[in-house]
């Protein structure tokens, strides 16, 4: 408990817009081990084998790591792994030794965590912003006042999140060592413990930046990301060299079209074109097989997530430690299971979805045994699209160069010709993960599926009509008429943080330029099927969810019973044609557009909702619940939460399970929260905020 408290006040010292940035505060969560200090540490597995990526003998898989860890003296095993130490890495390992040799006890390594290391995350510091606008453009879209002001806090919250590297603290020469990689320029963090720079997170921030007209520090969030394809090769999962062996969805191409397409900067490219290729060409290299498509017999070179890792995530040591050798694991696994199982826990994080039913072997509603992980067998769908398209940005970005721009229009020829060939179903209507380990697509529907369509991939099926554009998207007209929620990741309940009922702000934004990129006489054309009495299952496309309407999970009611999962009375949500919180019906608008404004108003009934039951106020406009009121359940300081992910089921709380608590902050939710007032502004109507609006009422 006092580590979530302390981690709580690292995101929130700087409330205030002009507040020093010598005035740094050092968060240091108290080390809180359920076990008593005088009780010996528990028995230990052998250690891992060292990882070669993994350059310390403190922050990587090693005797001391493995040791500070089955002590667990914090809740969150990535608090121990940004504690710099306080003097030379040698002098740590000896104090390590010496307390080793005898039998240790837990107060012992507290007491030598105590006094070897210092603050996590102390050499970042909050960046006052000299020119912060707070009133910039985007805000005058949006037409409904109280969301106008809630859009304008959100776009302060910038100011909490900016970080730079405080170099009068980094460690110099051999004075000390941190995990950090330490950059050279300004960035954004999401928020809470994950308080350095991401890799796909920045993606939905930049885009937040772009309508903030902060592109200072777009740009200076793009040369990090230049930096580290210079010296590292790659773009990490994130700042720190426990991510050293893996990337994340590459989304660096996209983030530096964004920057020209709004800066007009293009002196930028000069440096950017060829550290985009040696992105391109380590993903080609490192992960890219050839598959065979059992349909057509042809051979795609298609990208995959896999890492090269035999051991315990540095970050999440103990987590993974207990997945392989945890007193539930029956029988135990022998070395080569315990390997293949860290290559696929680190593969699982790469991919973003840590963790999820969409990766497993046998996915089902209730498993979450990550043992079942098959990631680096998956070719999916969402990478591959993702790829695509920076390879067509790519062709577009070398304007006065043919042969370049040819290399990458063939890439991307032969990349989408993969897709539709692997991963498009036309029967089901929707786009699957392929499994090179069976030759097979997967069943499991996830909001993967979006990914094409947003890229620019539309098979000829959808093209044909608006109904058959249609059944695509018929699992979002479920979900808006049948949930109180977003989109979710999955409709497997299986308590892993990206399955159902947990929605997230990305997957929101690709839905919505998925819609966004139908061409408009098949968009703006209105359908019967939406407005009519129709059950919102019966419109699905035969299968194409992989589970029958009475396994889709159901909506909780506050009465704390359910509503029906069954025929259309199911779909609580319909309301004279339009959908609770989805805004208000406008004349003469297409399909598309119903489904875009209703998925955009829910995006911020969800973000909106869960902020003011976690204590959010607006001076002035909105008053603060009381703290009877408060849902105090997840609220993480009783100021109004930005949720990292949210619920399906519940609009005023955040998401849950995952590996850690539930972070707020949060870069991408609000990055998407300022491109949806940006661009929907004018459509966005007052949430209604089950109960809680009612008591403010
Ligand atoms: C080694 O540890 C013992 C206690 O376990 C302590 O008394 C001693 O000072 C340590 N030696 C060094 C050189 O730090
Ligand atoms: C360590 O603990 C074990 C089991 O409790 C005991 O047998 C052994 O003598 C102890 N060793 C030392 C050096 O205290
Ligand atoms: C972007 O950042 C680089 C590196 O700091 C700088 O040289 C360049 O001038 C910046 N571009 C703009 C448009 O400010
Ligand atoms: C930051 O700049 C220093 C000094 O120029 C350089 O050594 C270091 O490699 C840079 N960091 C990155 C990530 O490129
Ligand atoms: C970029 O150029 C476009 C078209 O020339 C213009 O409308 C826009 O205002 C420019 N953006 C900036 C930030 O100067
Ligand atoms: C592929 O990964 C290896 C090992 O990390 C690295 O040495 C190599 O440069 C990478 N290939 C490319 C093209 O970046
Ligand atoms: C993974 O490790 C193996 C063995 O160490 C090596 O041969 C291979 O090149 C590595 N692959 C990547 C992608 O780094
Ligand atoms: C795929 O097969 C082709 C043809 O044999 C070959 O040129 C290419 O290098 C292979 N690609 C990969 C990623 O193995
Ligand atoms: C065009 O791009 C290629 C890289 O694909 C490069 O080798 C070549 O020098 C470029 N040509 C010109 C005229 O810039
Ligand atoms: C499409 O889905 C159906 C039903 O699951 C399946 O039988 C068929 O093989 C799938 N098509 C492709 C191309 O995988
Ligand atoms: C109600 O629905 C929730 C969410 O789907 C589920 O967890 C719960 O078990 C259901 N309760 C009943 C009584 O069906
Ligand atoms: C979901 O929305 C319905 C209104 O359509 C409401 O009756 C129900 O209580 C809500 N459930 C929750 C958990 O907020």
């Amino acid at each position: 408990m006092a580590a979530l408290k302390v981690i709580v006040a690292s995101i929130c010292f700087q409330g205030i817009l002009a507040q020093s940035s010598s005035e740094t505060t050092v968060s240091t969560a108290v080390p809180s081990p359920s076990a008593a200090l005088d009780s010996p540490l528990p028995s230990q597995v052998p250690d891992p084998p060292t990882q070669a990526w993994c350059p310390s003998e403190i922050f990587c898989a090693g005797p001391l790591l493995q040791t500070v860890n089955v002590a667990a003296l914090y809740s969150d095993p990535k608090t121990f792994v940004d504690k710099p130490t306080n003097k030379p890495a040698e002098d740590v390992l000896f104090d390590f030794e010496n307390l080793t040799s005898g039998n240790v006890t837990e107060g012992q390594i507290v007491d030598f965590v105590d006094a070897d290391f210092r603050g996590e995350g102390l050499e970042l510091e909050a960046l006052t912003l000299d020119n912060f606008n707070e009133d910039p453009p985007f805000l005058a879209n949006v037409s409904d006042s109280l969301l106008r002001a809630w859009a304008q806090t959100v776009h302060g919250y910038w100011t909490q999140l900016i970080r730079t590297t405080n170099s009068s603290v980094l460690c110099s020469g051999t004075a000390c060592e941190s995990s950090l990689i330490p950059l050279n320029h300004t960035f954004v963090v999401p928020g809470g413990r994950f308080r350095e720079q991401y890799y796909w997170d920045s993606f939905w921030i930049v885009e937040g930046l772009l309508e903030s007209q902060l592109y200072d520090i777009v740009n200076d969030t793009l040369q990090n990301f230049m930096d580290e394809l210079d010296t590292i090769g790659f773009i990490p999962n994130g700042g720190r060299i426990y991510y050293l062996n893996r990337s994340q969805p590459p989304l660096f191409i996209q983030m530096l079209f964004r920057y020209i397409t709004v800066t007009n900067d293009t002196s930028i490219l000069t440096r950017a074109l060829p550290l985009a290729e040696k992105e391109l060409d380590w993903w080609q290299e490192n992960r890219t097989v050839n598959v065979t498509s059992p349909s057509t017999n042809k051979v795609h070179e298609m990208a995959r997530y896999a890492v090269n890792n035999t051991a315990p995530r540095p970050e999440s040591y103990l987590t993974d430690y207990l997945t392989a050798n945890g007193p539930d694991v029956s029988p135990p696994l022998n070395e080569s299971q315990r390997s293949s199982l860290y290559a696929e826990l680190a593969s699982g994080a790469e991919t973003g979805w840590d963790y999820t039913s969409r990766w497993f072997s046998n996915p089902a509603a209730g498993n979450s045994d990550l043992k079942q992980l098959n990631v680096r067998n998956t070719i999916p769908v969402d990478l591959n699209s993702i790829l695509y398209r920076n390879h067509i940005i790519m062709e577009q970005l070398y304007s006065d160069n043919e042969t370049a721009a040819m290399k990458h229009h063939d890439k991307a020829t032969s990349v989408r010709e993969g897709i539709l060939d692997l991963s498009w179903n036309s029967t089901k209507m929707g786009f699957y993960d392929f499994n090179i380990a069976s030759g097979t697509q997967n069943h499991v529907f996830s909001a993967a599926s979006y990914y094409p369509v947003w890229s620019g991939i539309t098979p000829v099926e959808i093209l044909r009509s608006a109904e058959d554009a249609f059944k695509y998207f018929a699992p979002l007209n479920l979900v808006l008429k049948r949930y109180n929620g977003t989109f979710p990741s999955t409709f497997l309940d299986t308590s892993l943080q990206w399955d159902f009922p947990n929605t997230w702000a990305p997957h929101q934004y690709i839905i919505l330029q998925a819609l966004r990129a139908l061409p408009s006489h098949i968009a703006d054309v209105t359908l019967f099927a939406l407005s009519s009495n129709q059950s919102s299952f019966n419109l699905l496309p035969a299968d194409q969810l992989g589970i029958s309407e009475s396994q889709l999970p159901s909506q909780t009611l506050l009465s704390g019973v359910n509503a029906t999962n069954l025929g259309h009375q199911a779909d609580i949500n319909t309301l004279n044609g339009t959908v609770l919180n989805g805004g208000n019906t406008t004349i003469y608008e297409g399909w598309s557009q119903t489904l875009q404004r209703e998925l955009a108003n829910r995006y911020f009934a969800s973000a909106f909702c869960s902020w003011h039951a976690t204590g959010g106020e607006i001076p002035g406009i909105l008053p603060r619940l009381s703290d009877a009121e408060l849902n105090v359940t997840q609220s993480v300081n009783n100021t109004g939460n930005m949720f990292e992910k949210f619920s399906s089921l519940d609009i005023d709380s955040a998401g849950r399970g995952g590996e850690y608590t539930v972070q707020a902050g949060f870069g991408w939710t609000n990055g998407v929260v300022l491109w949806i007032a940006s661009v929907y502004g004018d459509i966005l109507a007052t949430p209604n905020c089950p109960a809680l609006l009612a008591n403010t009422a």
